[in-house]
């Protein structure tokens, strides 16, 4: 089939791109290179359509996604601390970028959008694990973003008659995370720091958690939800089921690497929250999804991609 990626370029995106491919699909990607790097789709090369431009631009969409059966919408600001900075362009990219996303699948006659959402709608949870029937409550503009992309998806979807599934994915990890970056996620960070023999700083208290999930089974989930069998209009969590401290995701990379470091404890950041898990039943039920890759085997891997790239700061 033929699908297109939003976001392409991105480290979730680049990965589904993979995976799209060795599906056999056909696969066009738009992105602008805000934080998507070339080096990722140099590695595909000619095997997928690109277009460079912005979902915000409705004809470099009508280019990315024309004769699509599904669209794959990954593009957004992705960041908690950039959306701090950048309310309002976090709101453009995300909230708007996602109803033009569907404005175009409708006028393409796209059957589905599958959105990236993200587990920040559910701000601090009340209770643990963070489940869909709970009430959505963002504390930072990325995630009143999502969740309110995620309405707009569903709502042009039903009036528009493009089919939608909302995965909420929680902390995605994996091979080909940027460190580099100025919001650099924690786990390319802190290899990094490792790999360089630097002492990976821990913001706030070690005890911080989160549910972690490889970016192969954030792949799994995306192909899961796209066949036209799964259900439409769904909102799902896409995660382990299960979390890890700051201290117990350290100490598993130091192994990983075969390395000791001791961390320093800097400064909460703002917007963070203390802990999160996912349950995963609905996906579960709905999708046939299961994380497959356990947490230290992910770990072992990722590490050892980074270990294998000659200079990971290029990515
Ligand atoms: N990484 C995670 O742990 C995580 C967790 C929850 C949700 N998500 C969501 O998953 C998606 C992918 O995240 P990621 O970690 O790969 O981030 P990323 O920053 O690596 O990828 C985002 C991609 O979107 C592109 N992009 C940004 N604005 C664009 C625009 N206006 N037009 C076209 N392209 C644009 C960027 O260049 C980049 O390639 C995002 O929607 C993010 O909110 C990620």
């Amino acid at each position: 089939m033929r699908v297109a990626v939003t976001g392409g370029a991105g480290f979730i995106g680049y990965h589904l791109v993979t995976g799209l491919l060795a599906r056999g699909d056909e696969v066009s990607v738009i992105d602008d290179f805000s934080t998507g790097l070339r080096s990722r789709l140099a590695r595909v090369g000619n095997r997928i359509a690109l277009t460079e431009g912005s979902i915000l631009d409705a004809a470099s969409l009508d280019e990315a996604v024309a004769g699509c059966e599904v669209i794959f919408h990954e593009a957004a600001i992705a960041s908690v601390a950039r959306s701090l900075v950048a309310p309002r362009q976090t709101n453009e990219v995300n909230v708007s970028g996602t109803i033009e996303v569907m404005l175009a699948a409708a006028r393409h006659g796209v059957r589905r959008v599958v959105f990236a959402g993200s587990s920040a709608v559910y701000g601090i949870p009340e209770e643990l694990p963070c489940r869909e029937s709970q009430r959505p409550a963002p504390v930072s503009p990325y995630g009143v973003s999502k969740l309110a992309a995620e309405h707009y998806l569903h709502a042009i979807g039903v009036a528009r008659g493009v089919e939608t599934v909302s995965l909420r994915y929680f902390n995605v990890f994996g091979p080909g995370q940027d460190p580099a970056s100025d919001y650099a996620a924690v786990i390319p960070r802190f290899t990094a720091a490792v790999l360089d023999g630097r002492r990976p700083v821990i913001n706030g208290a070690g005890e911080i958690s989160r549910d972690y999930i490889h970016v192969d089974d954030v792949v799994a989930a995306n192909l899961l939800a796209s066949r036209a069998s799964s259900p439409s209009g769904l909102t799902c969590n896409i995660a382990s089921g299960s979390r890890r401290s700051l201290v117990e995701l350290l100490q598993a990379i130091c192994s990983a690497a075969g390395r000791e470091v001791e961390p320093i404890i800097g400064p909460p950041r703002p917007g963070d929250i203390l802990h999160s898990a996912a349950d995963v039943s609905v996906a579960r039920e709905a999708l046939g999804y299961r994380a497959a890759i356990p947490f230290a085997e992910g770990i072992t891997k990722t590490v050892a991609w980074y270990q294998q790239q000659a200079a990971p700061q290029g990515w």
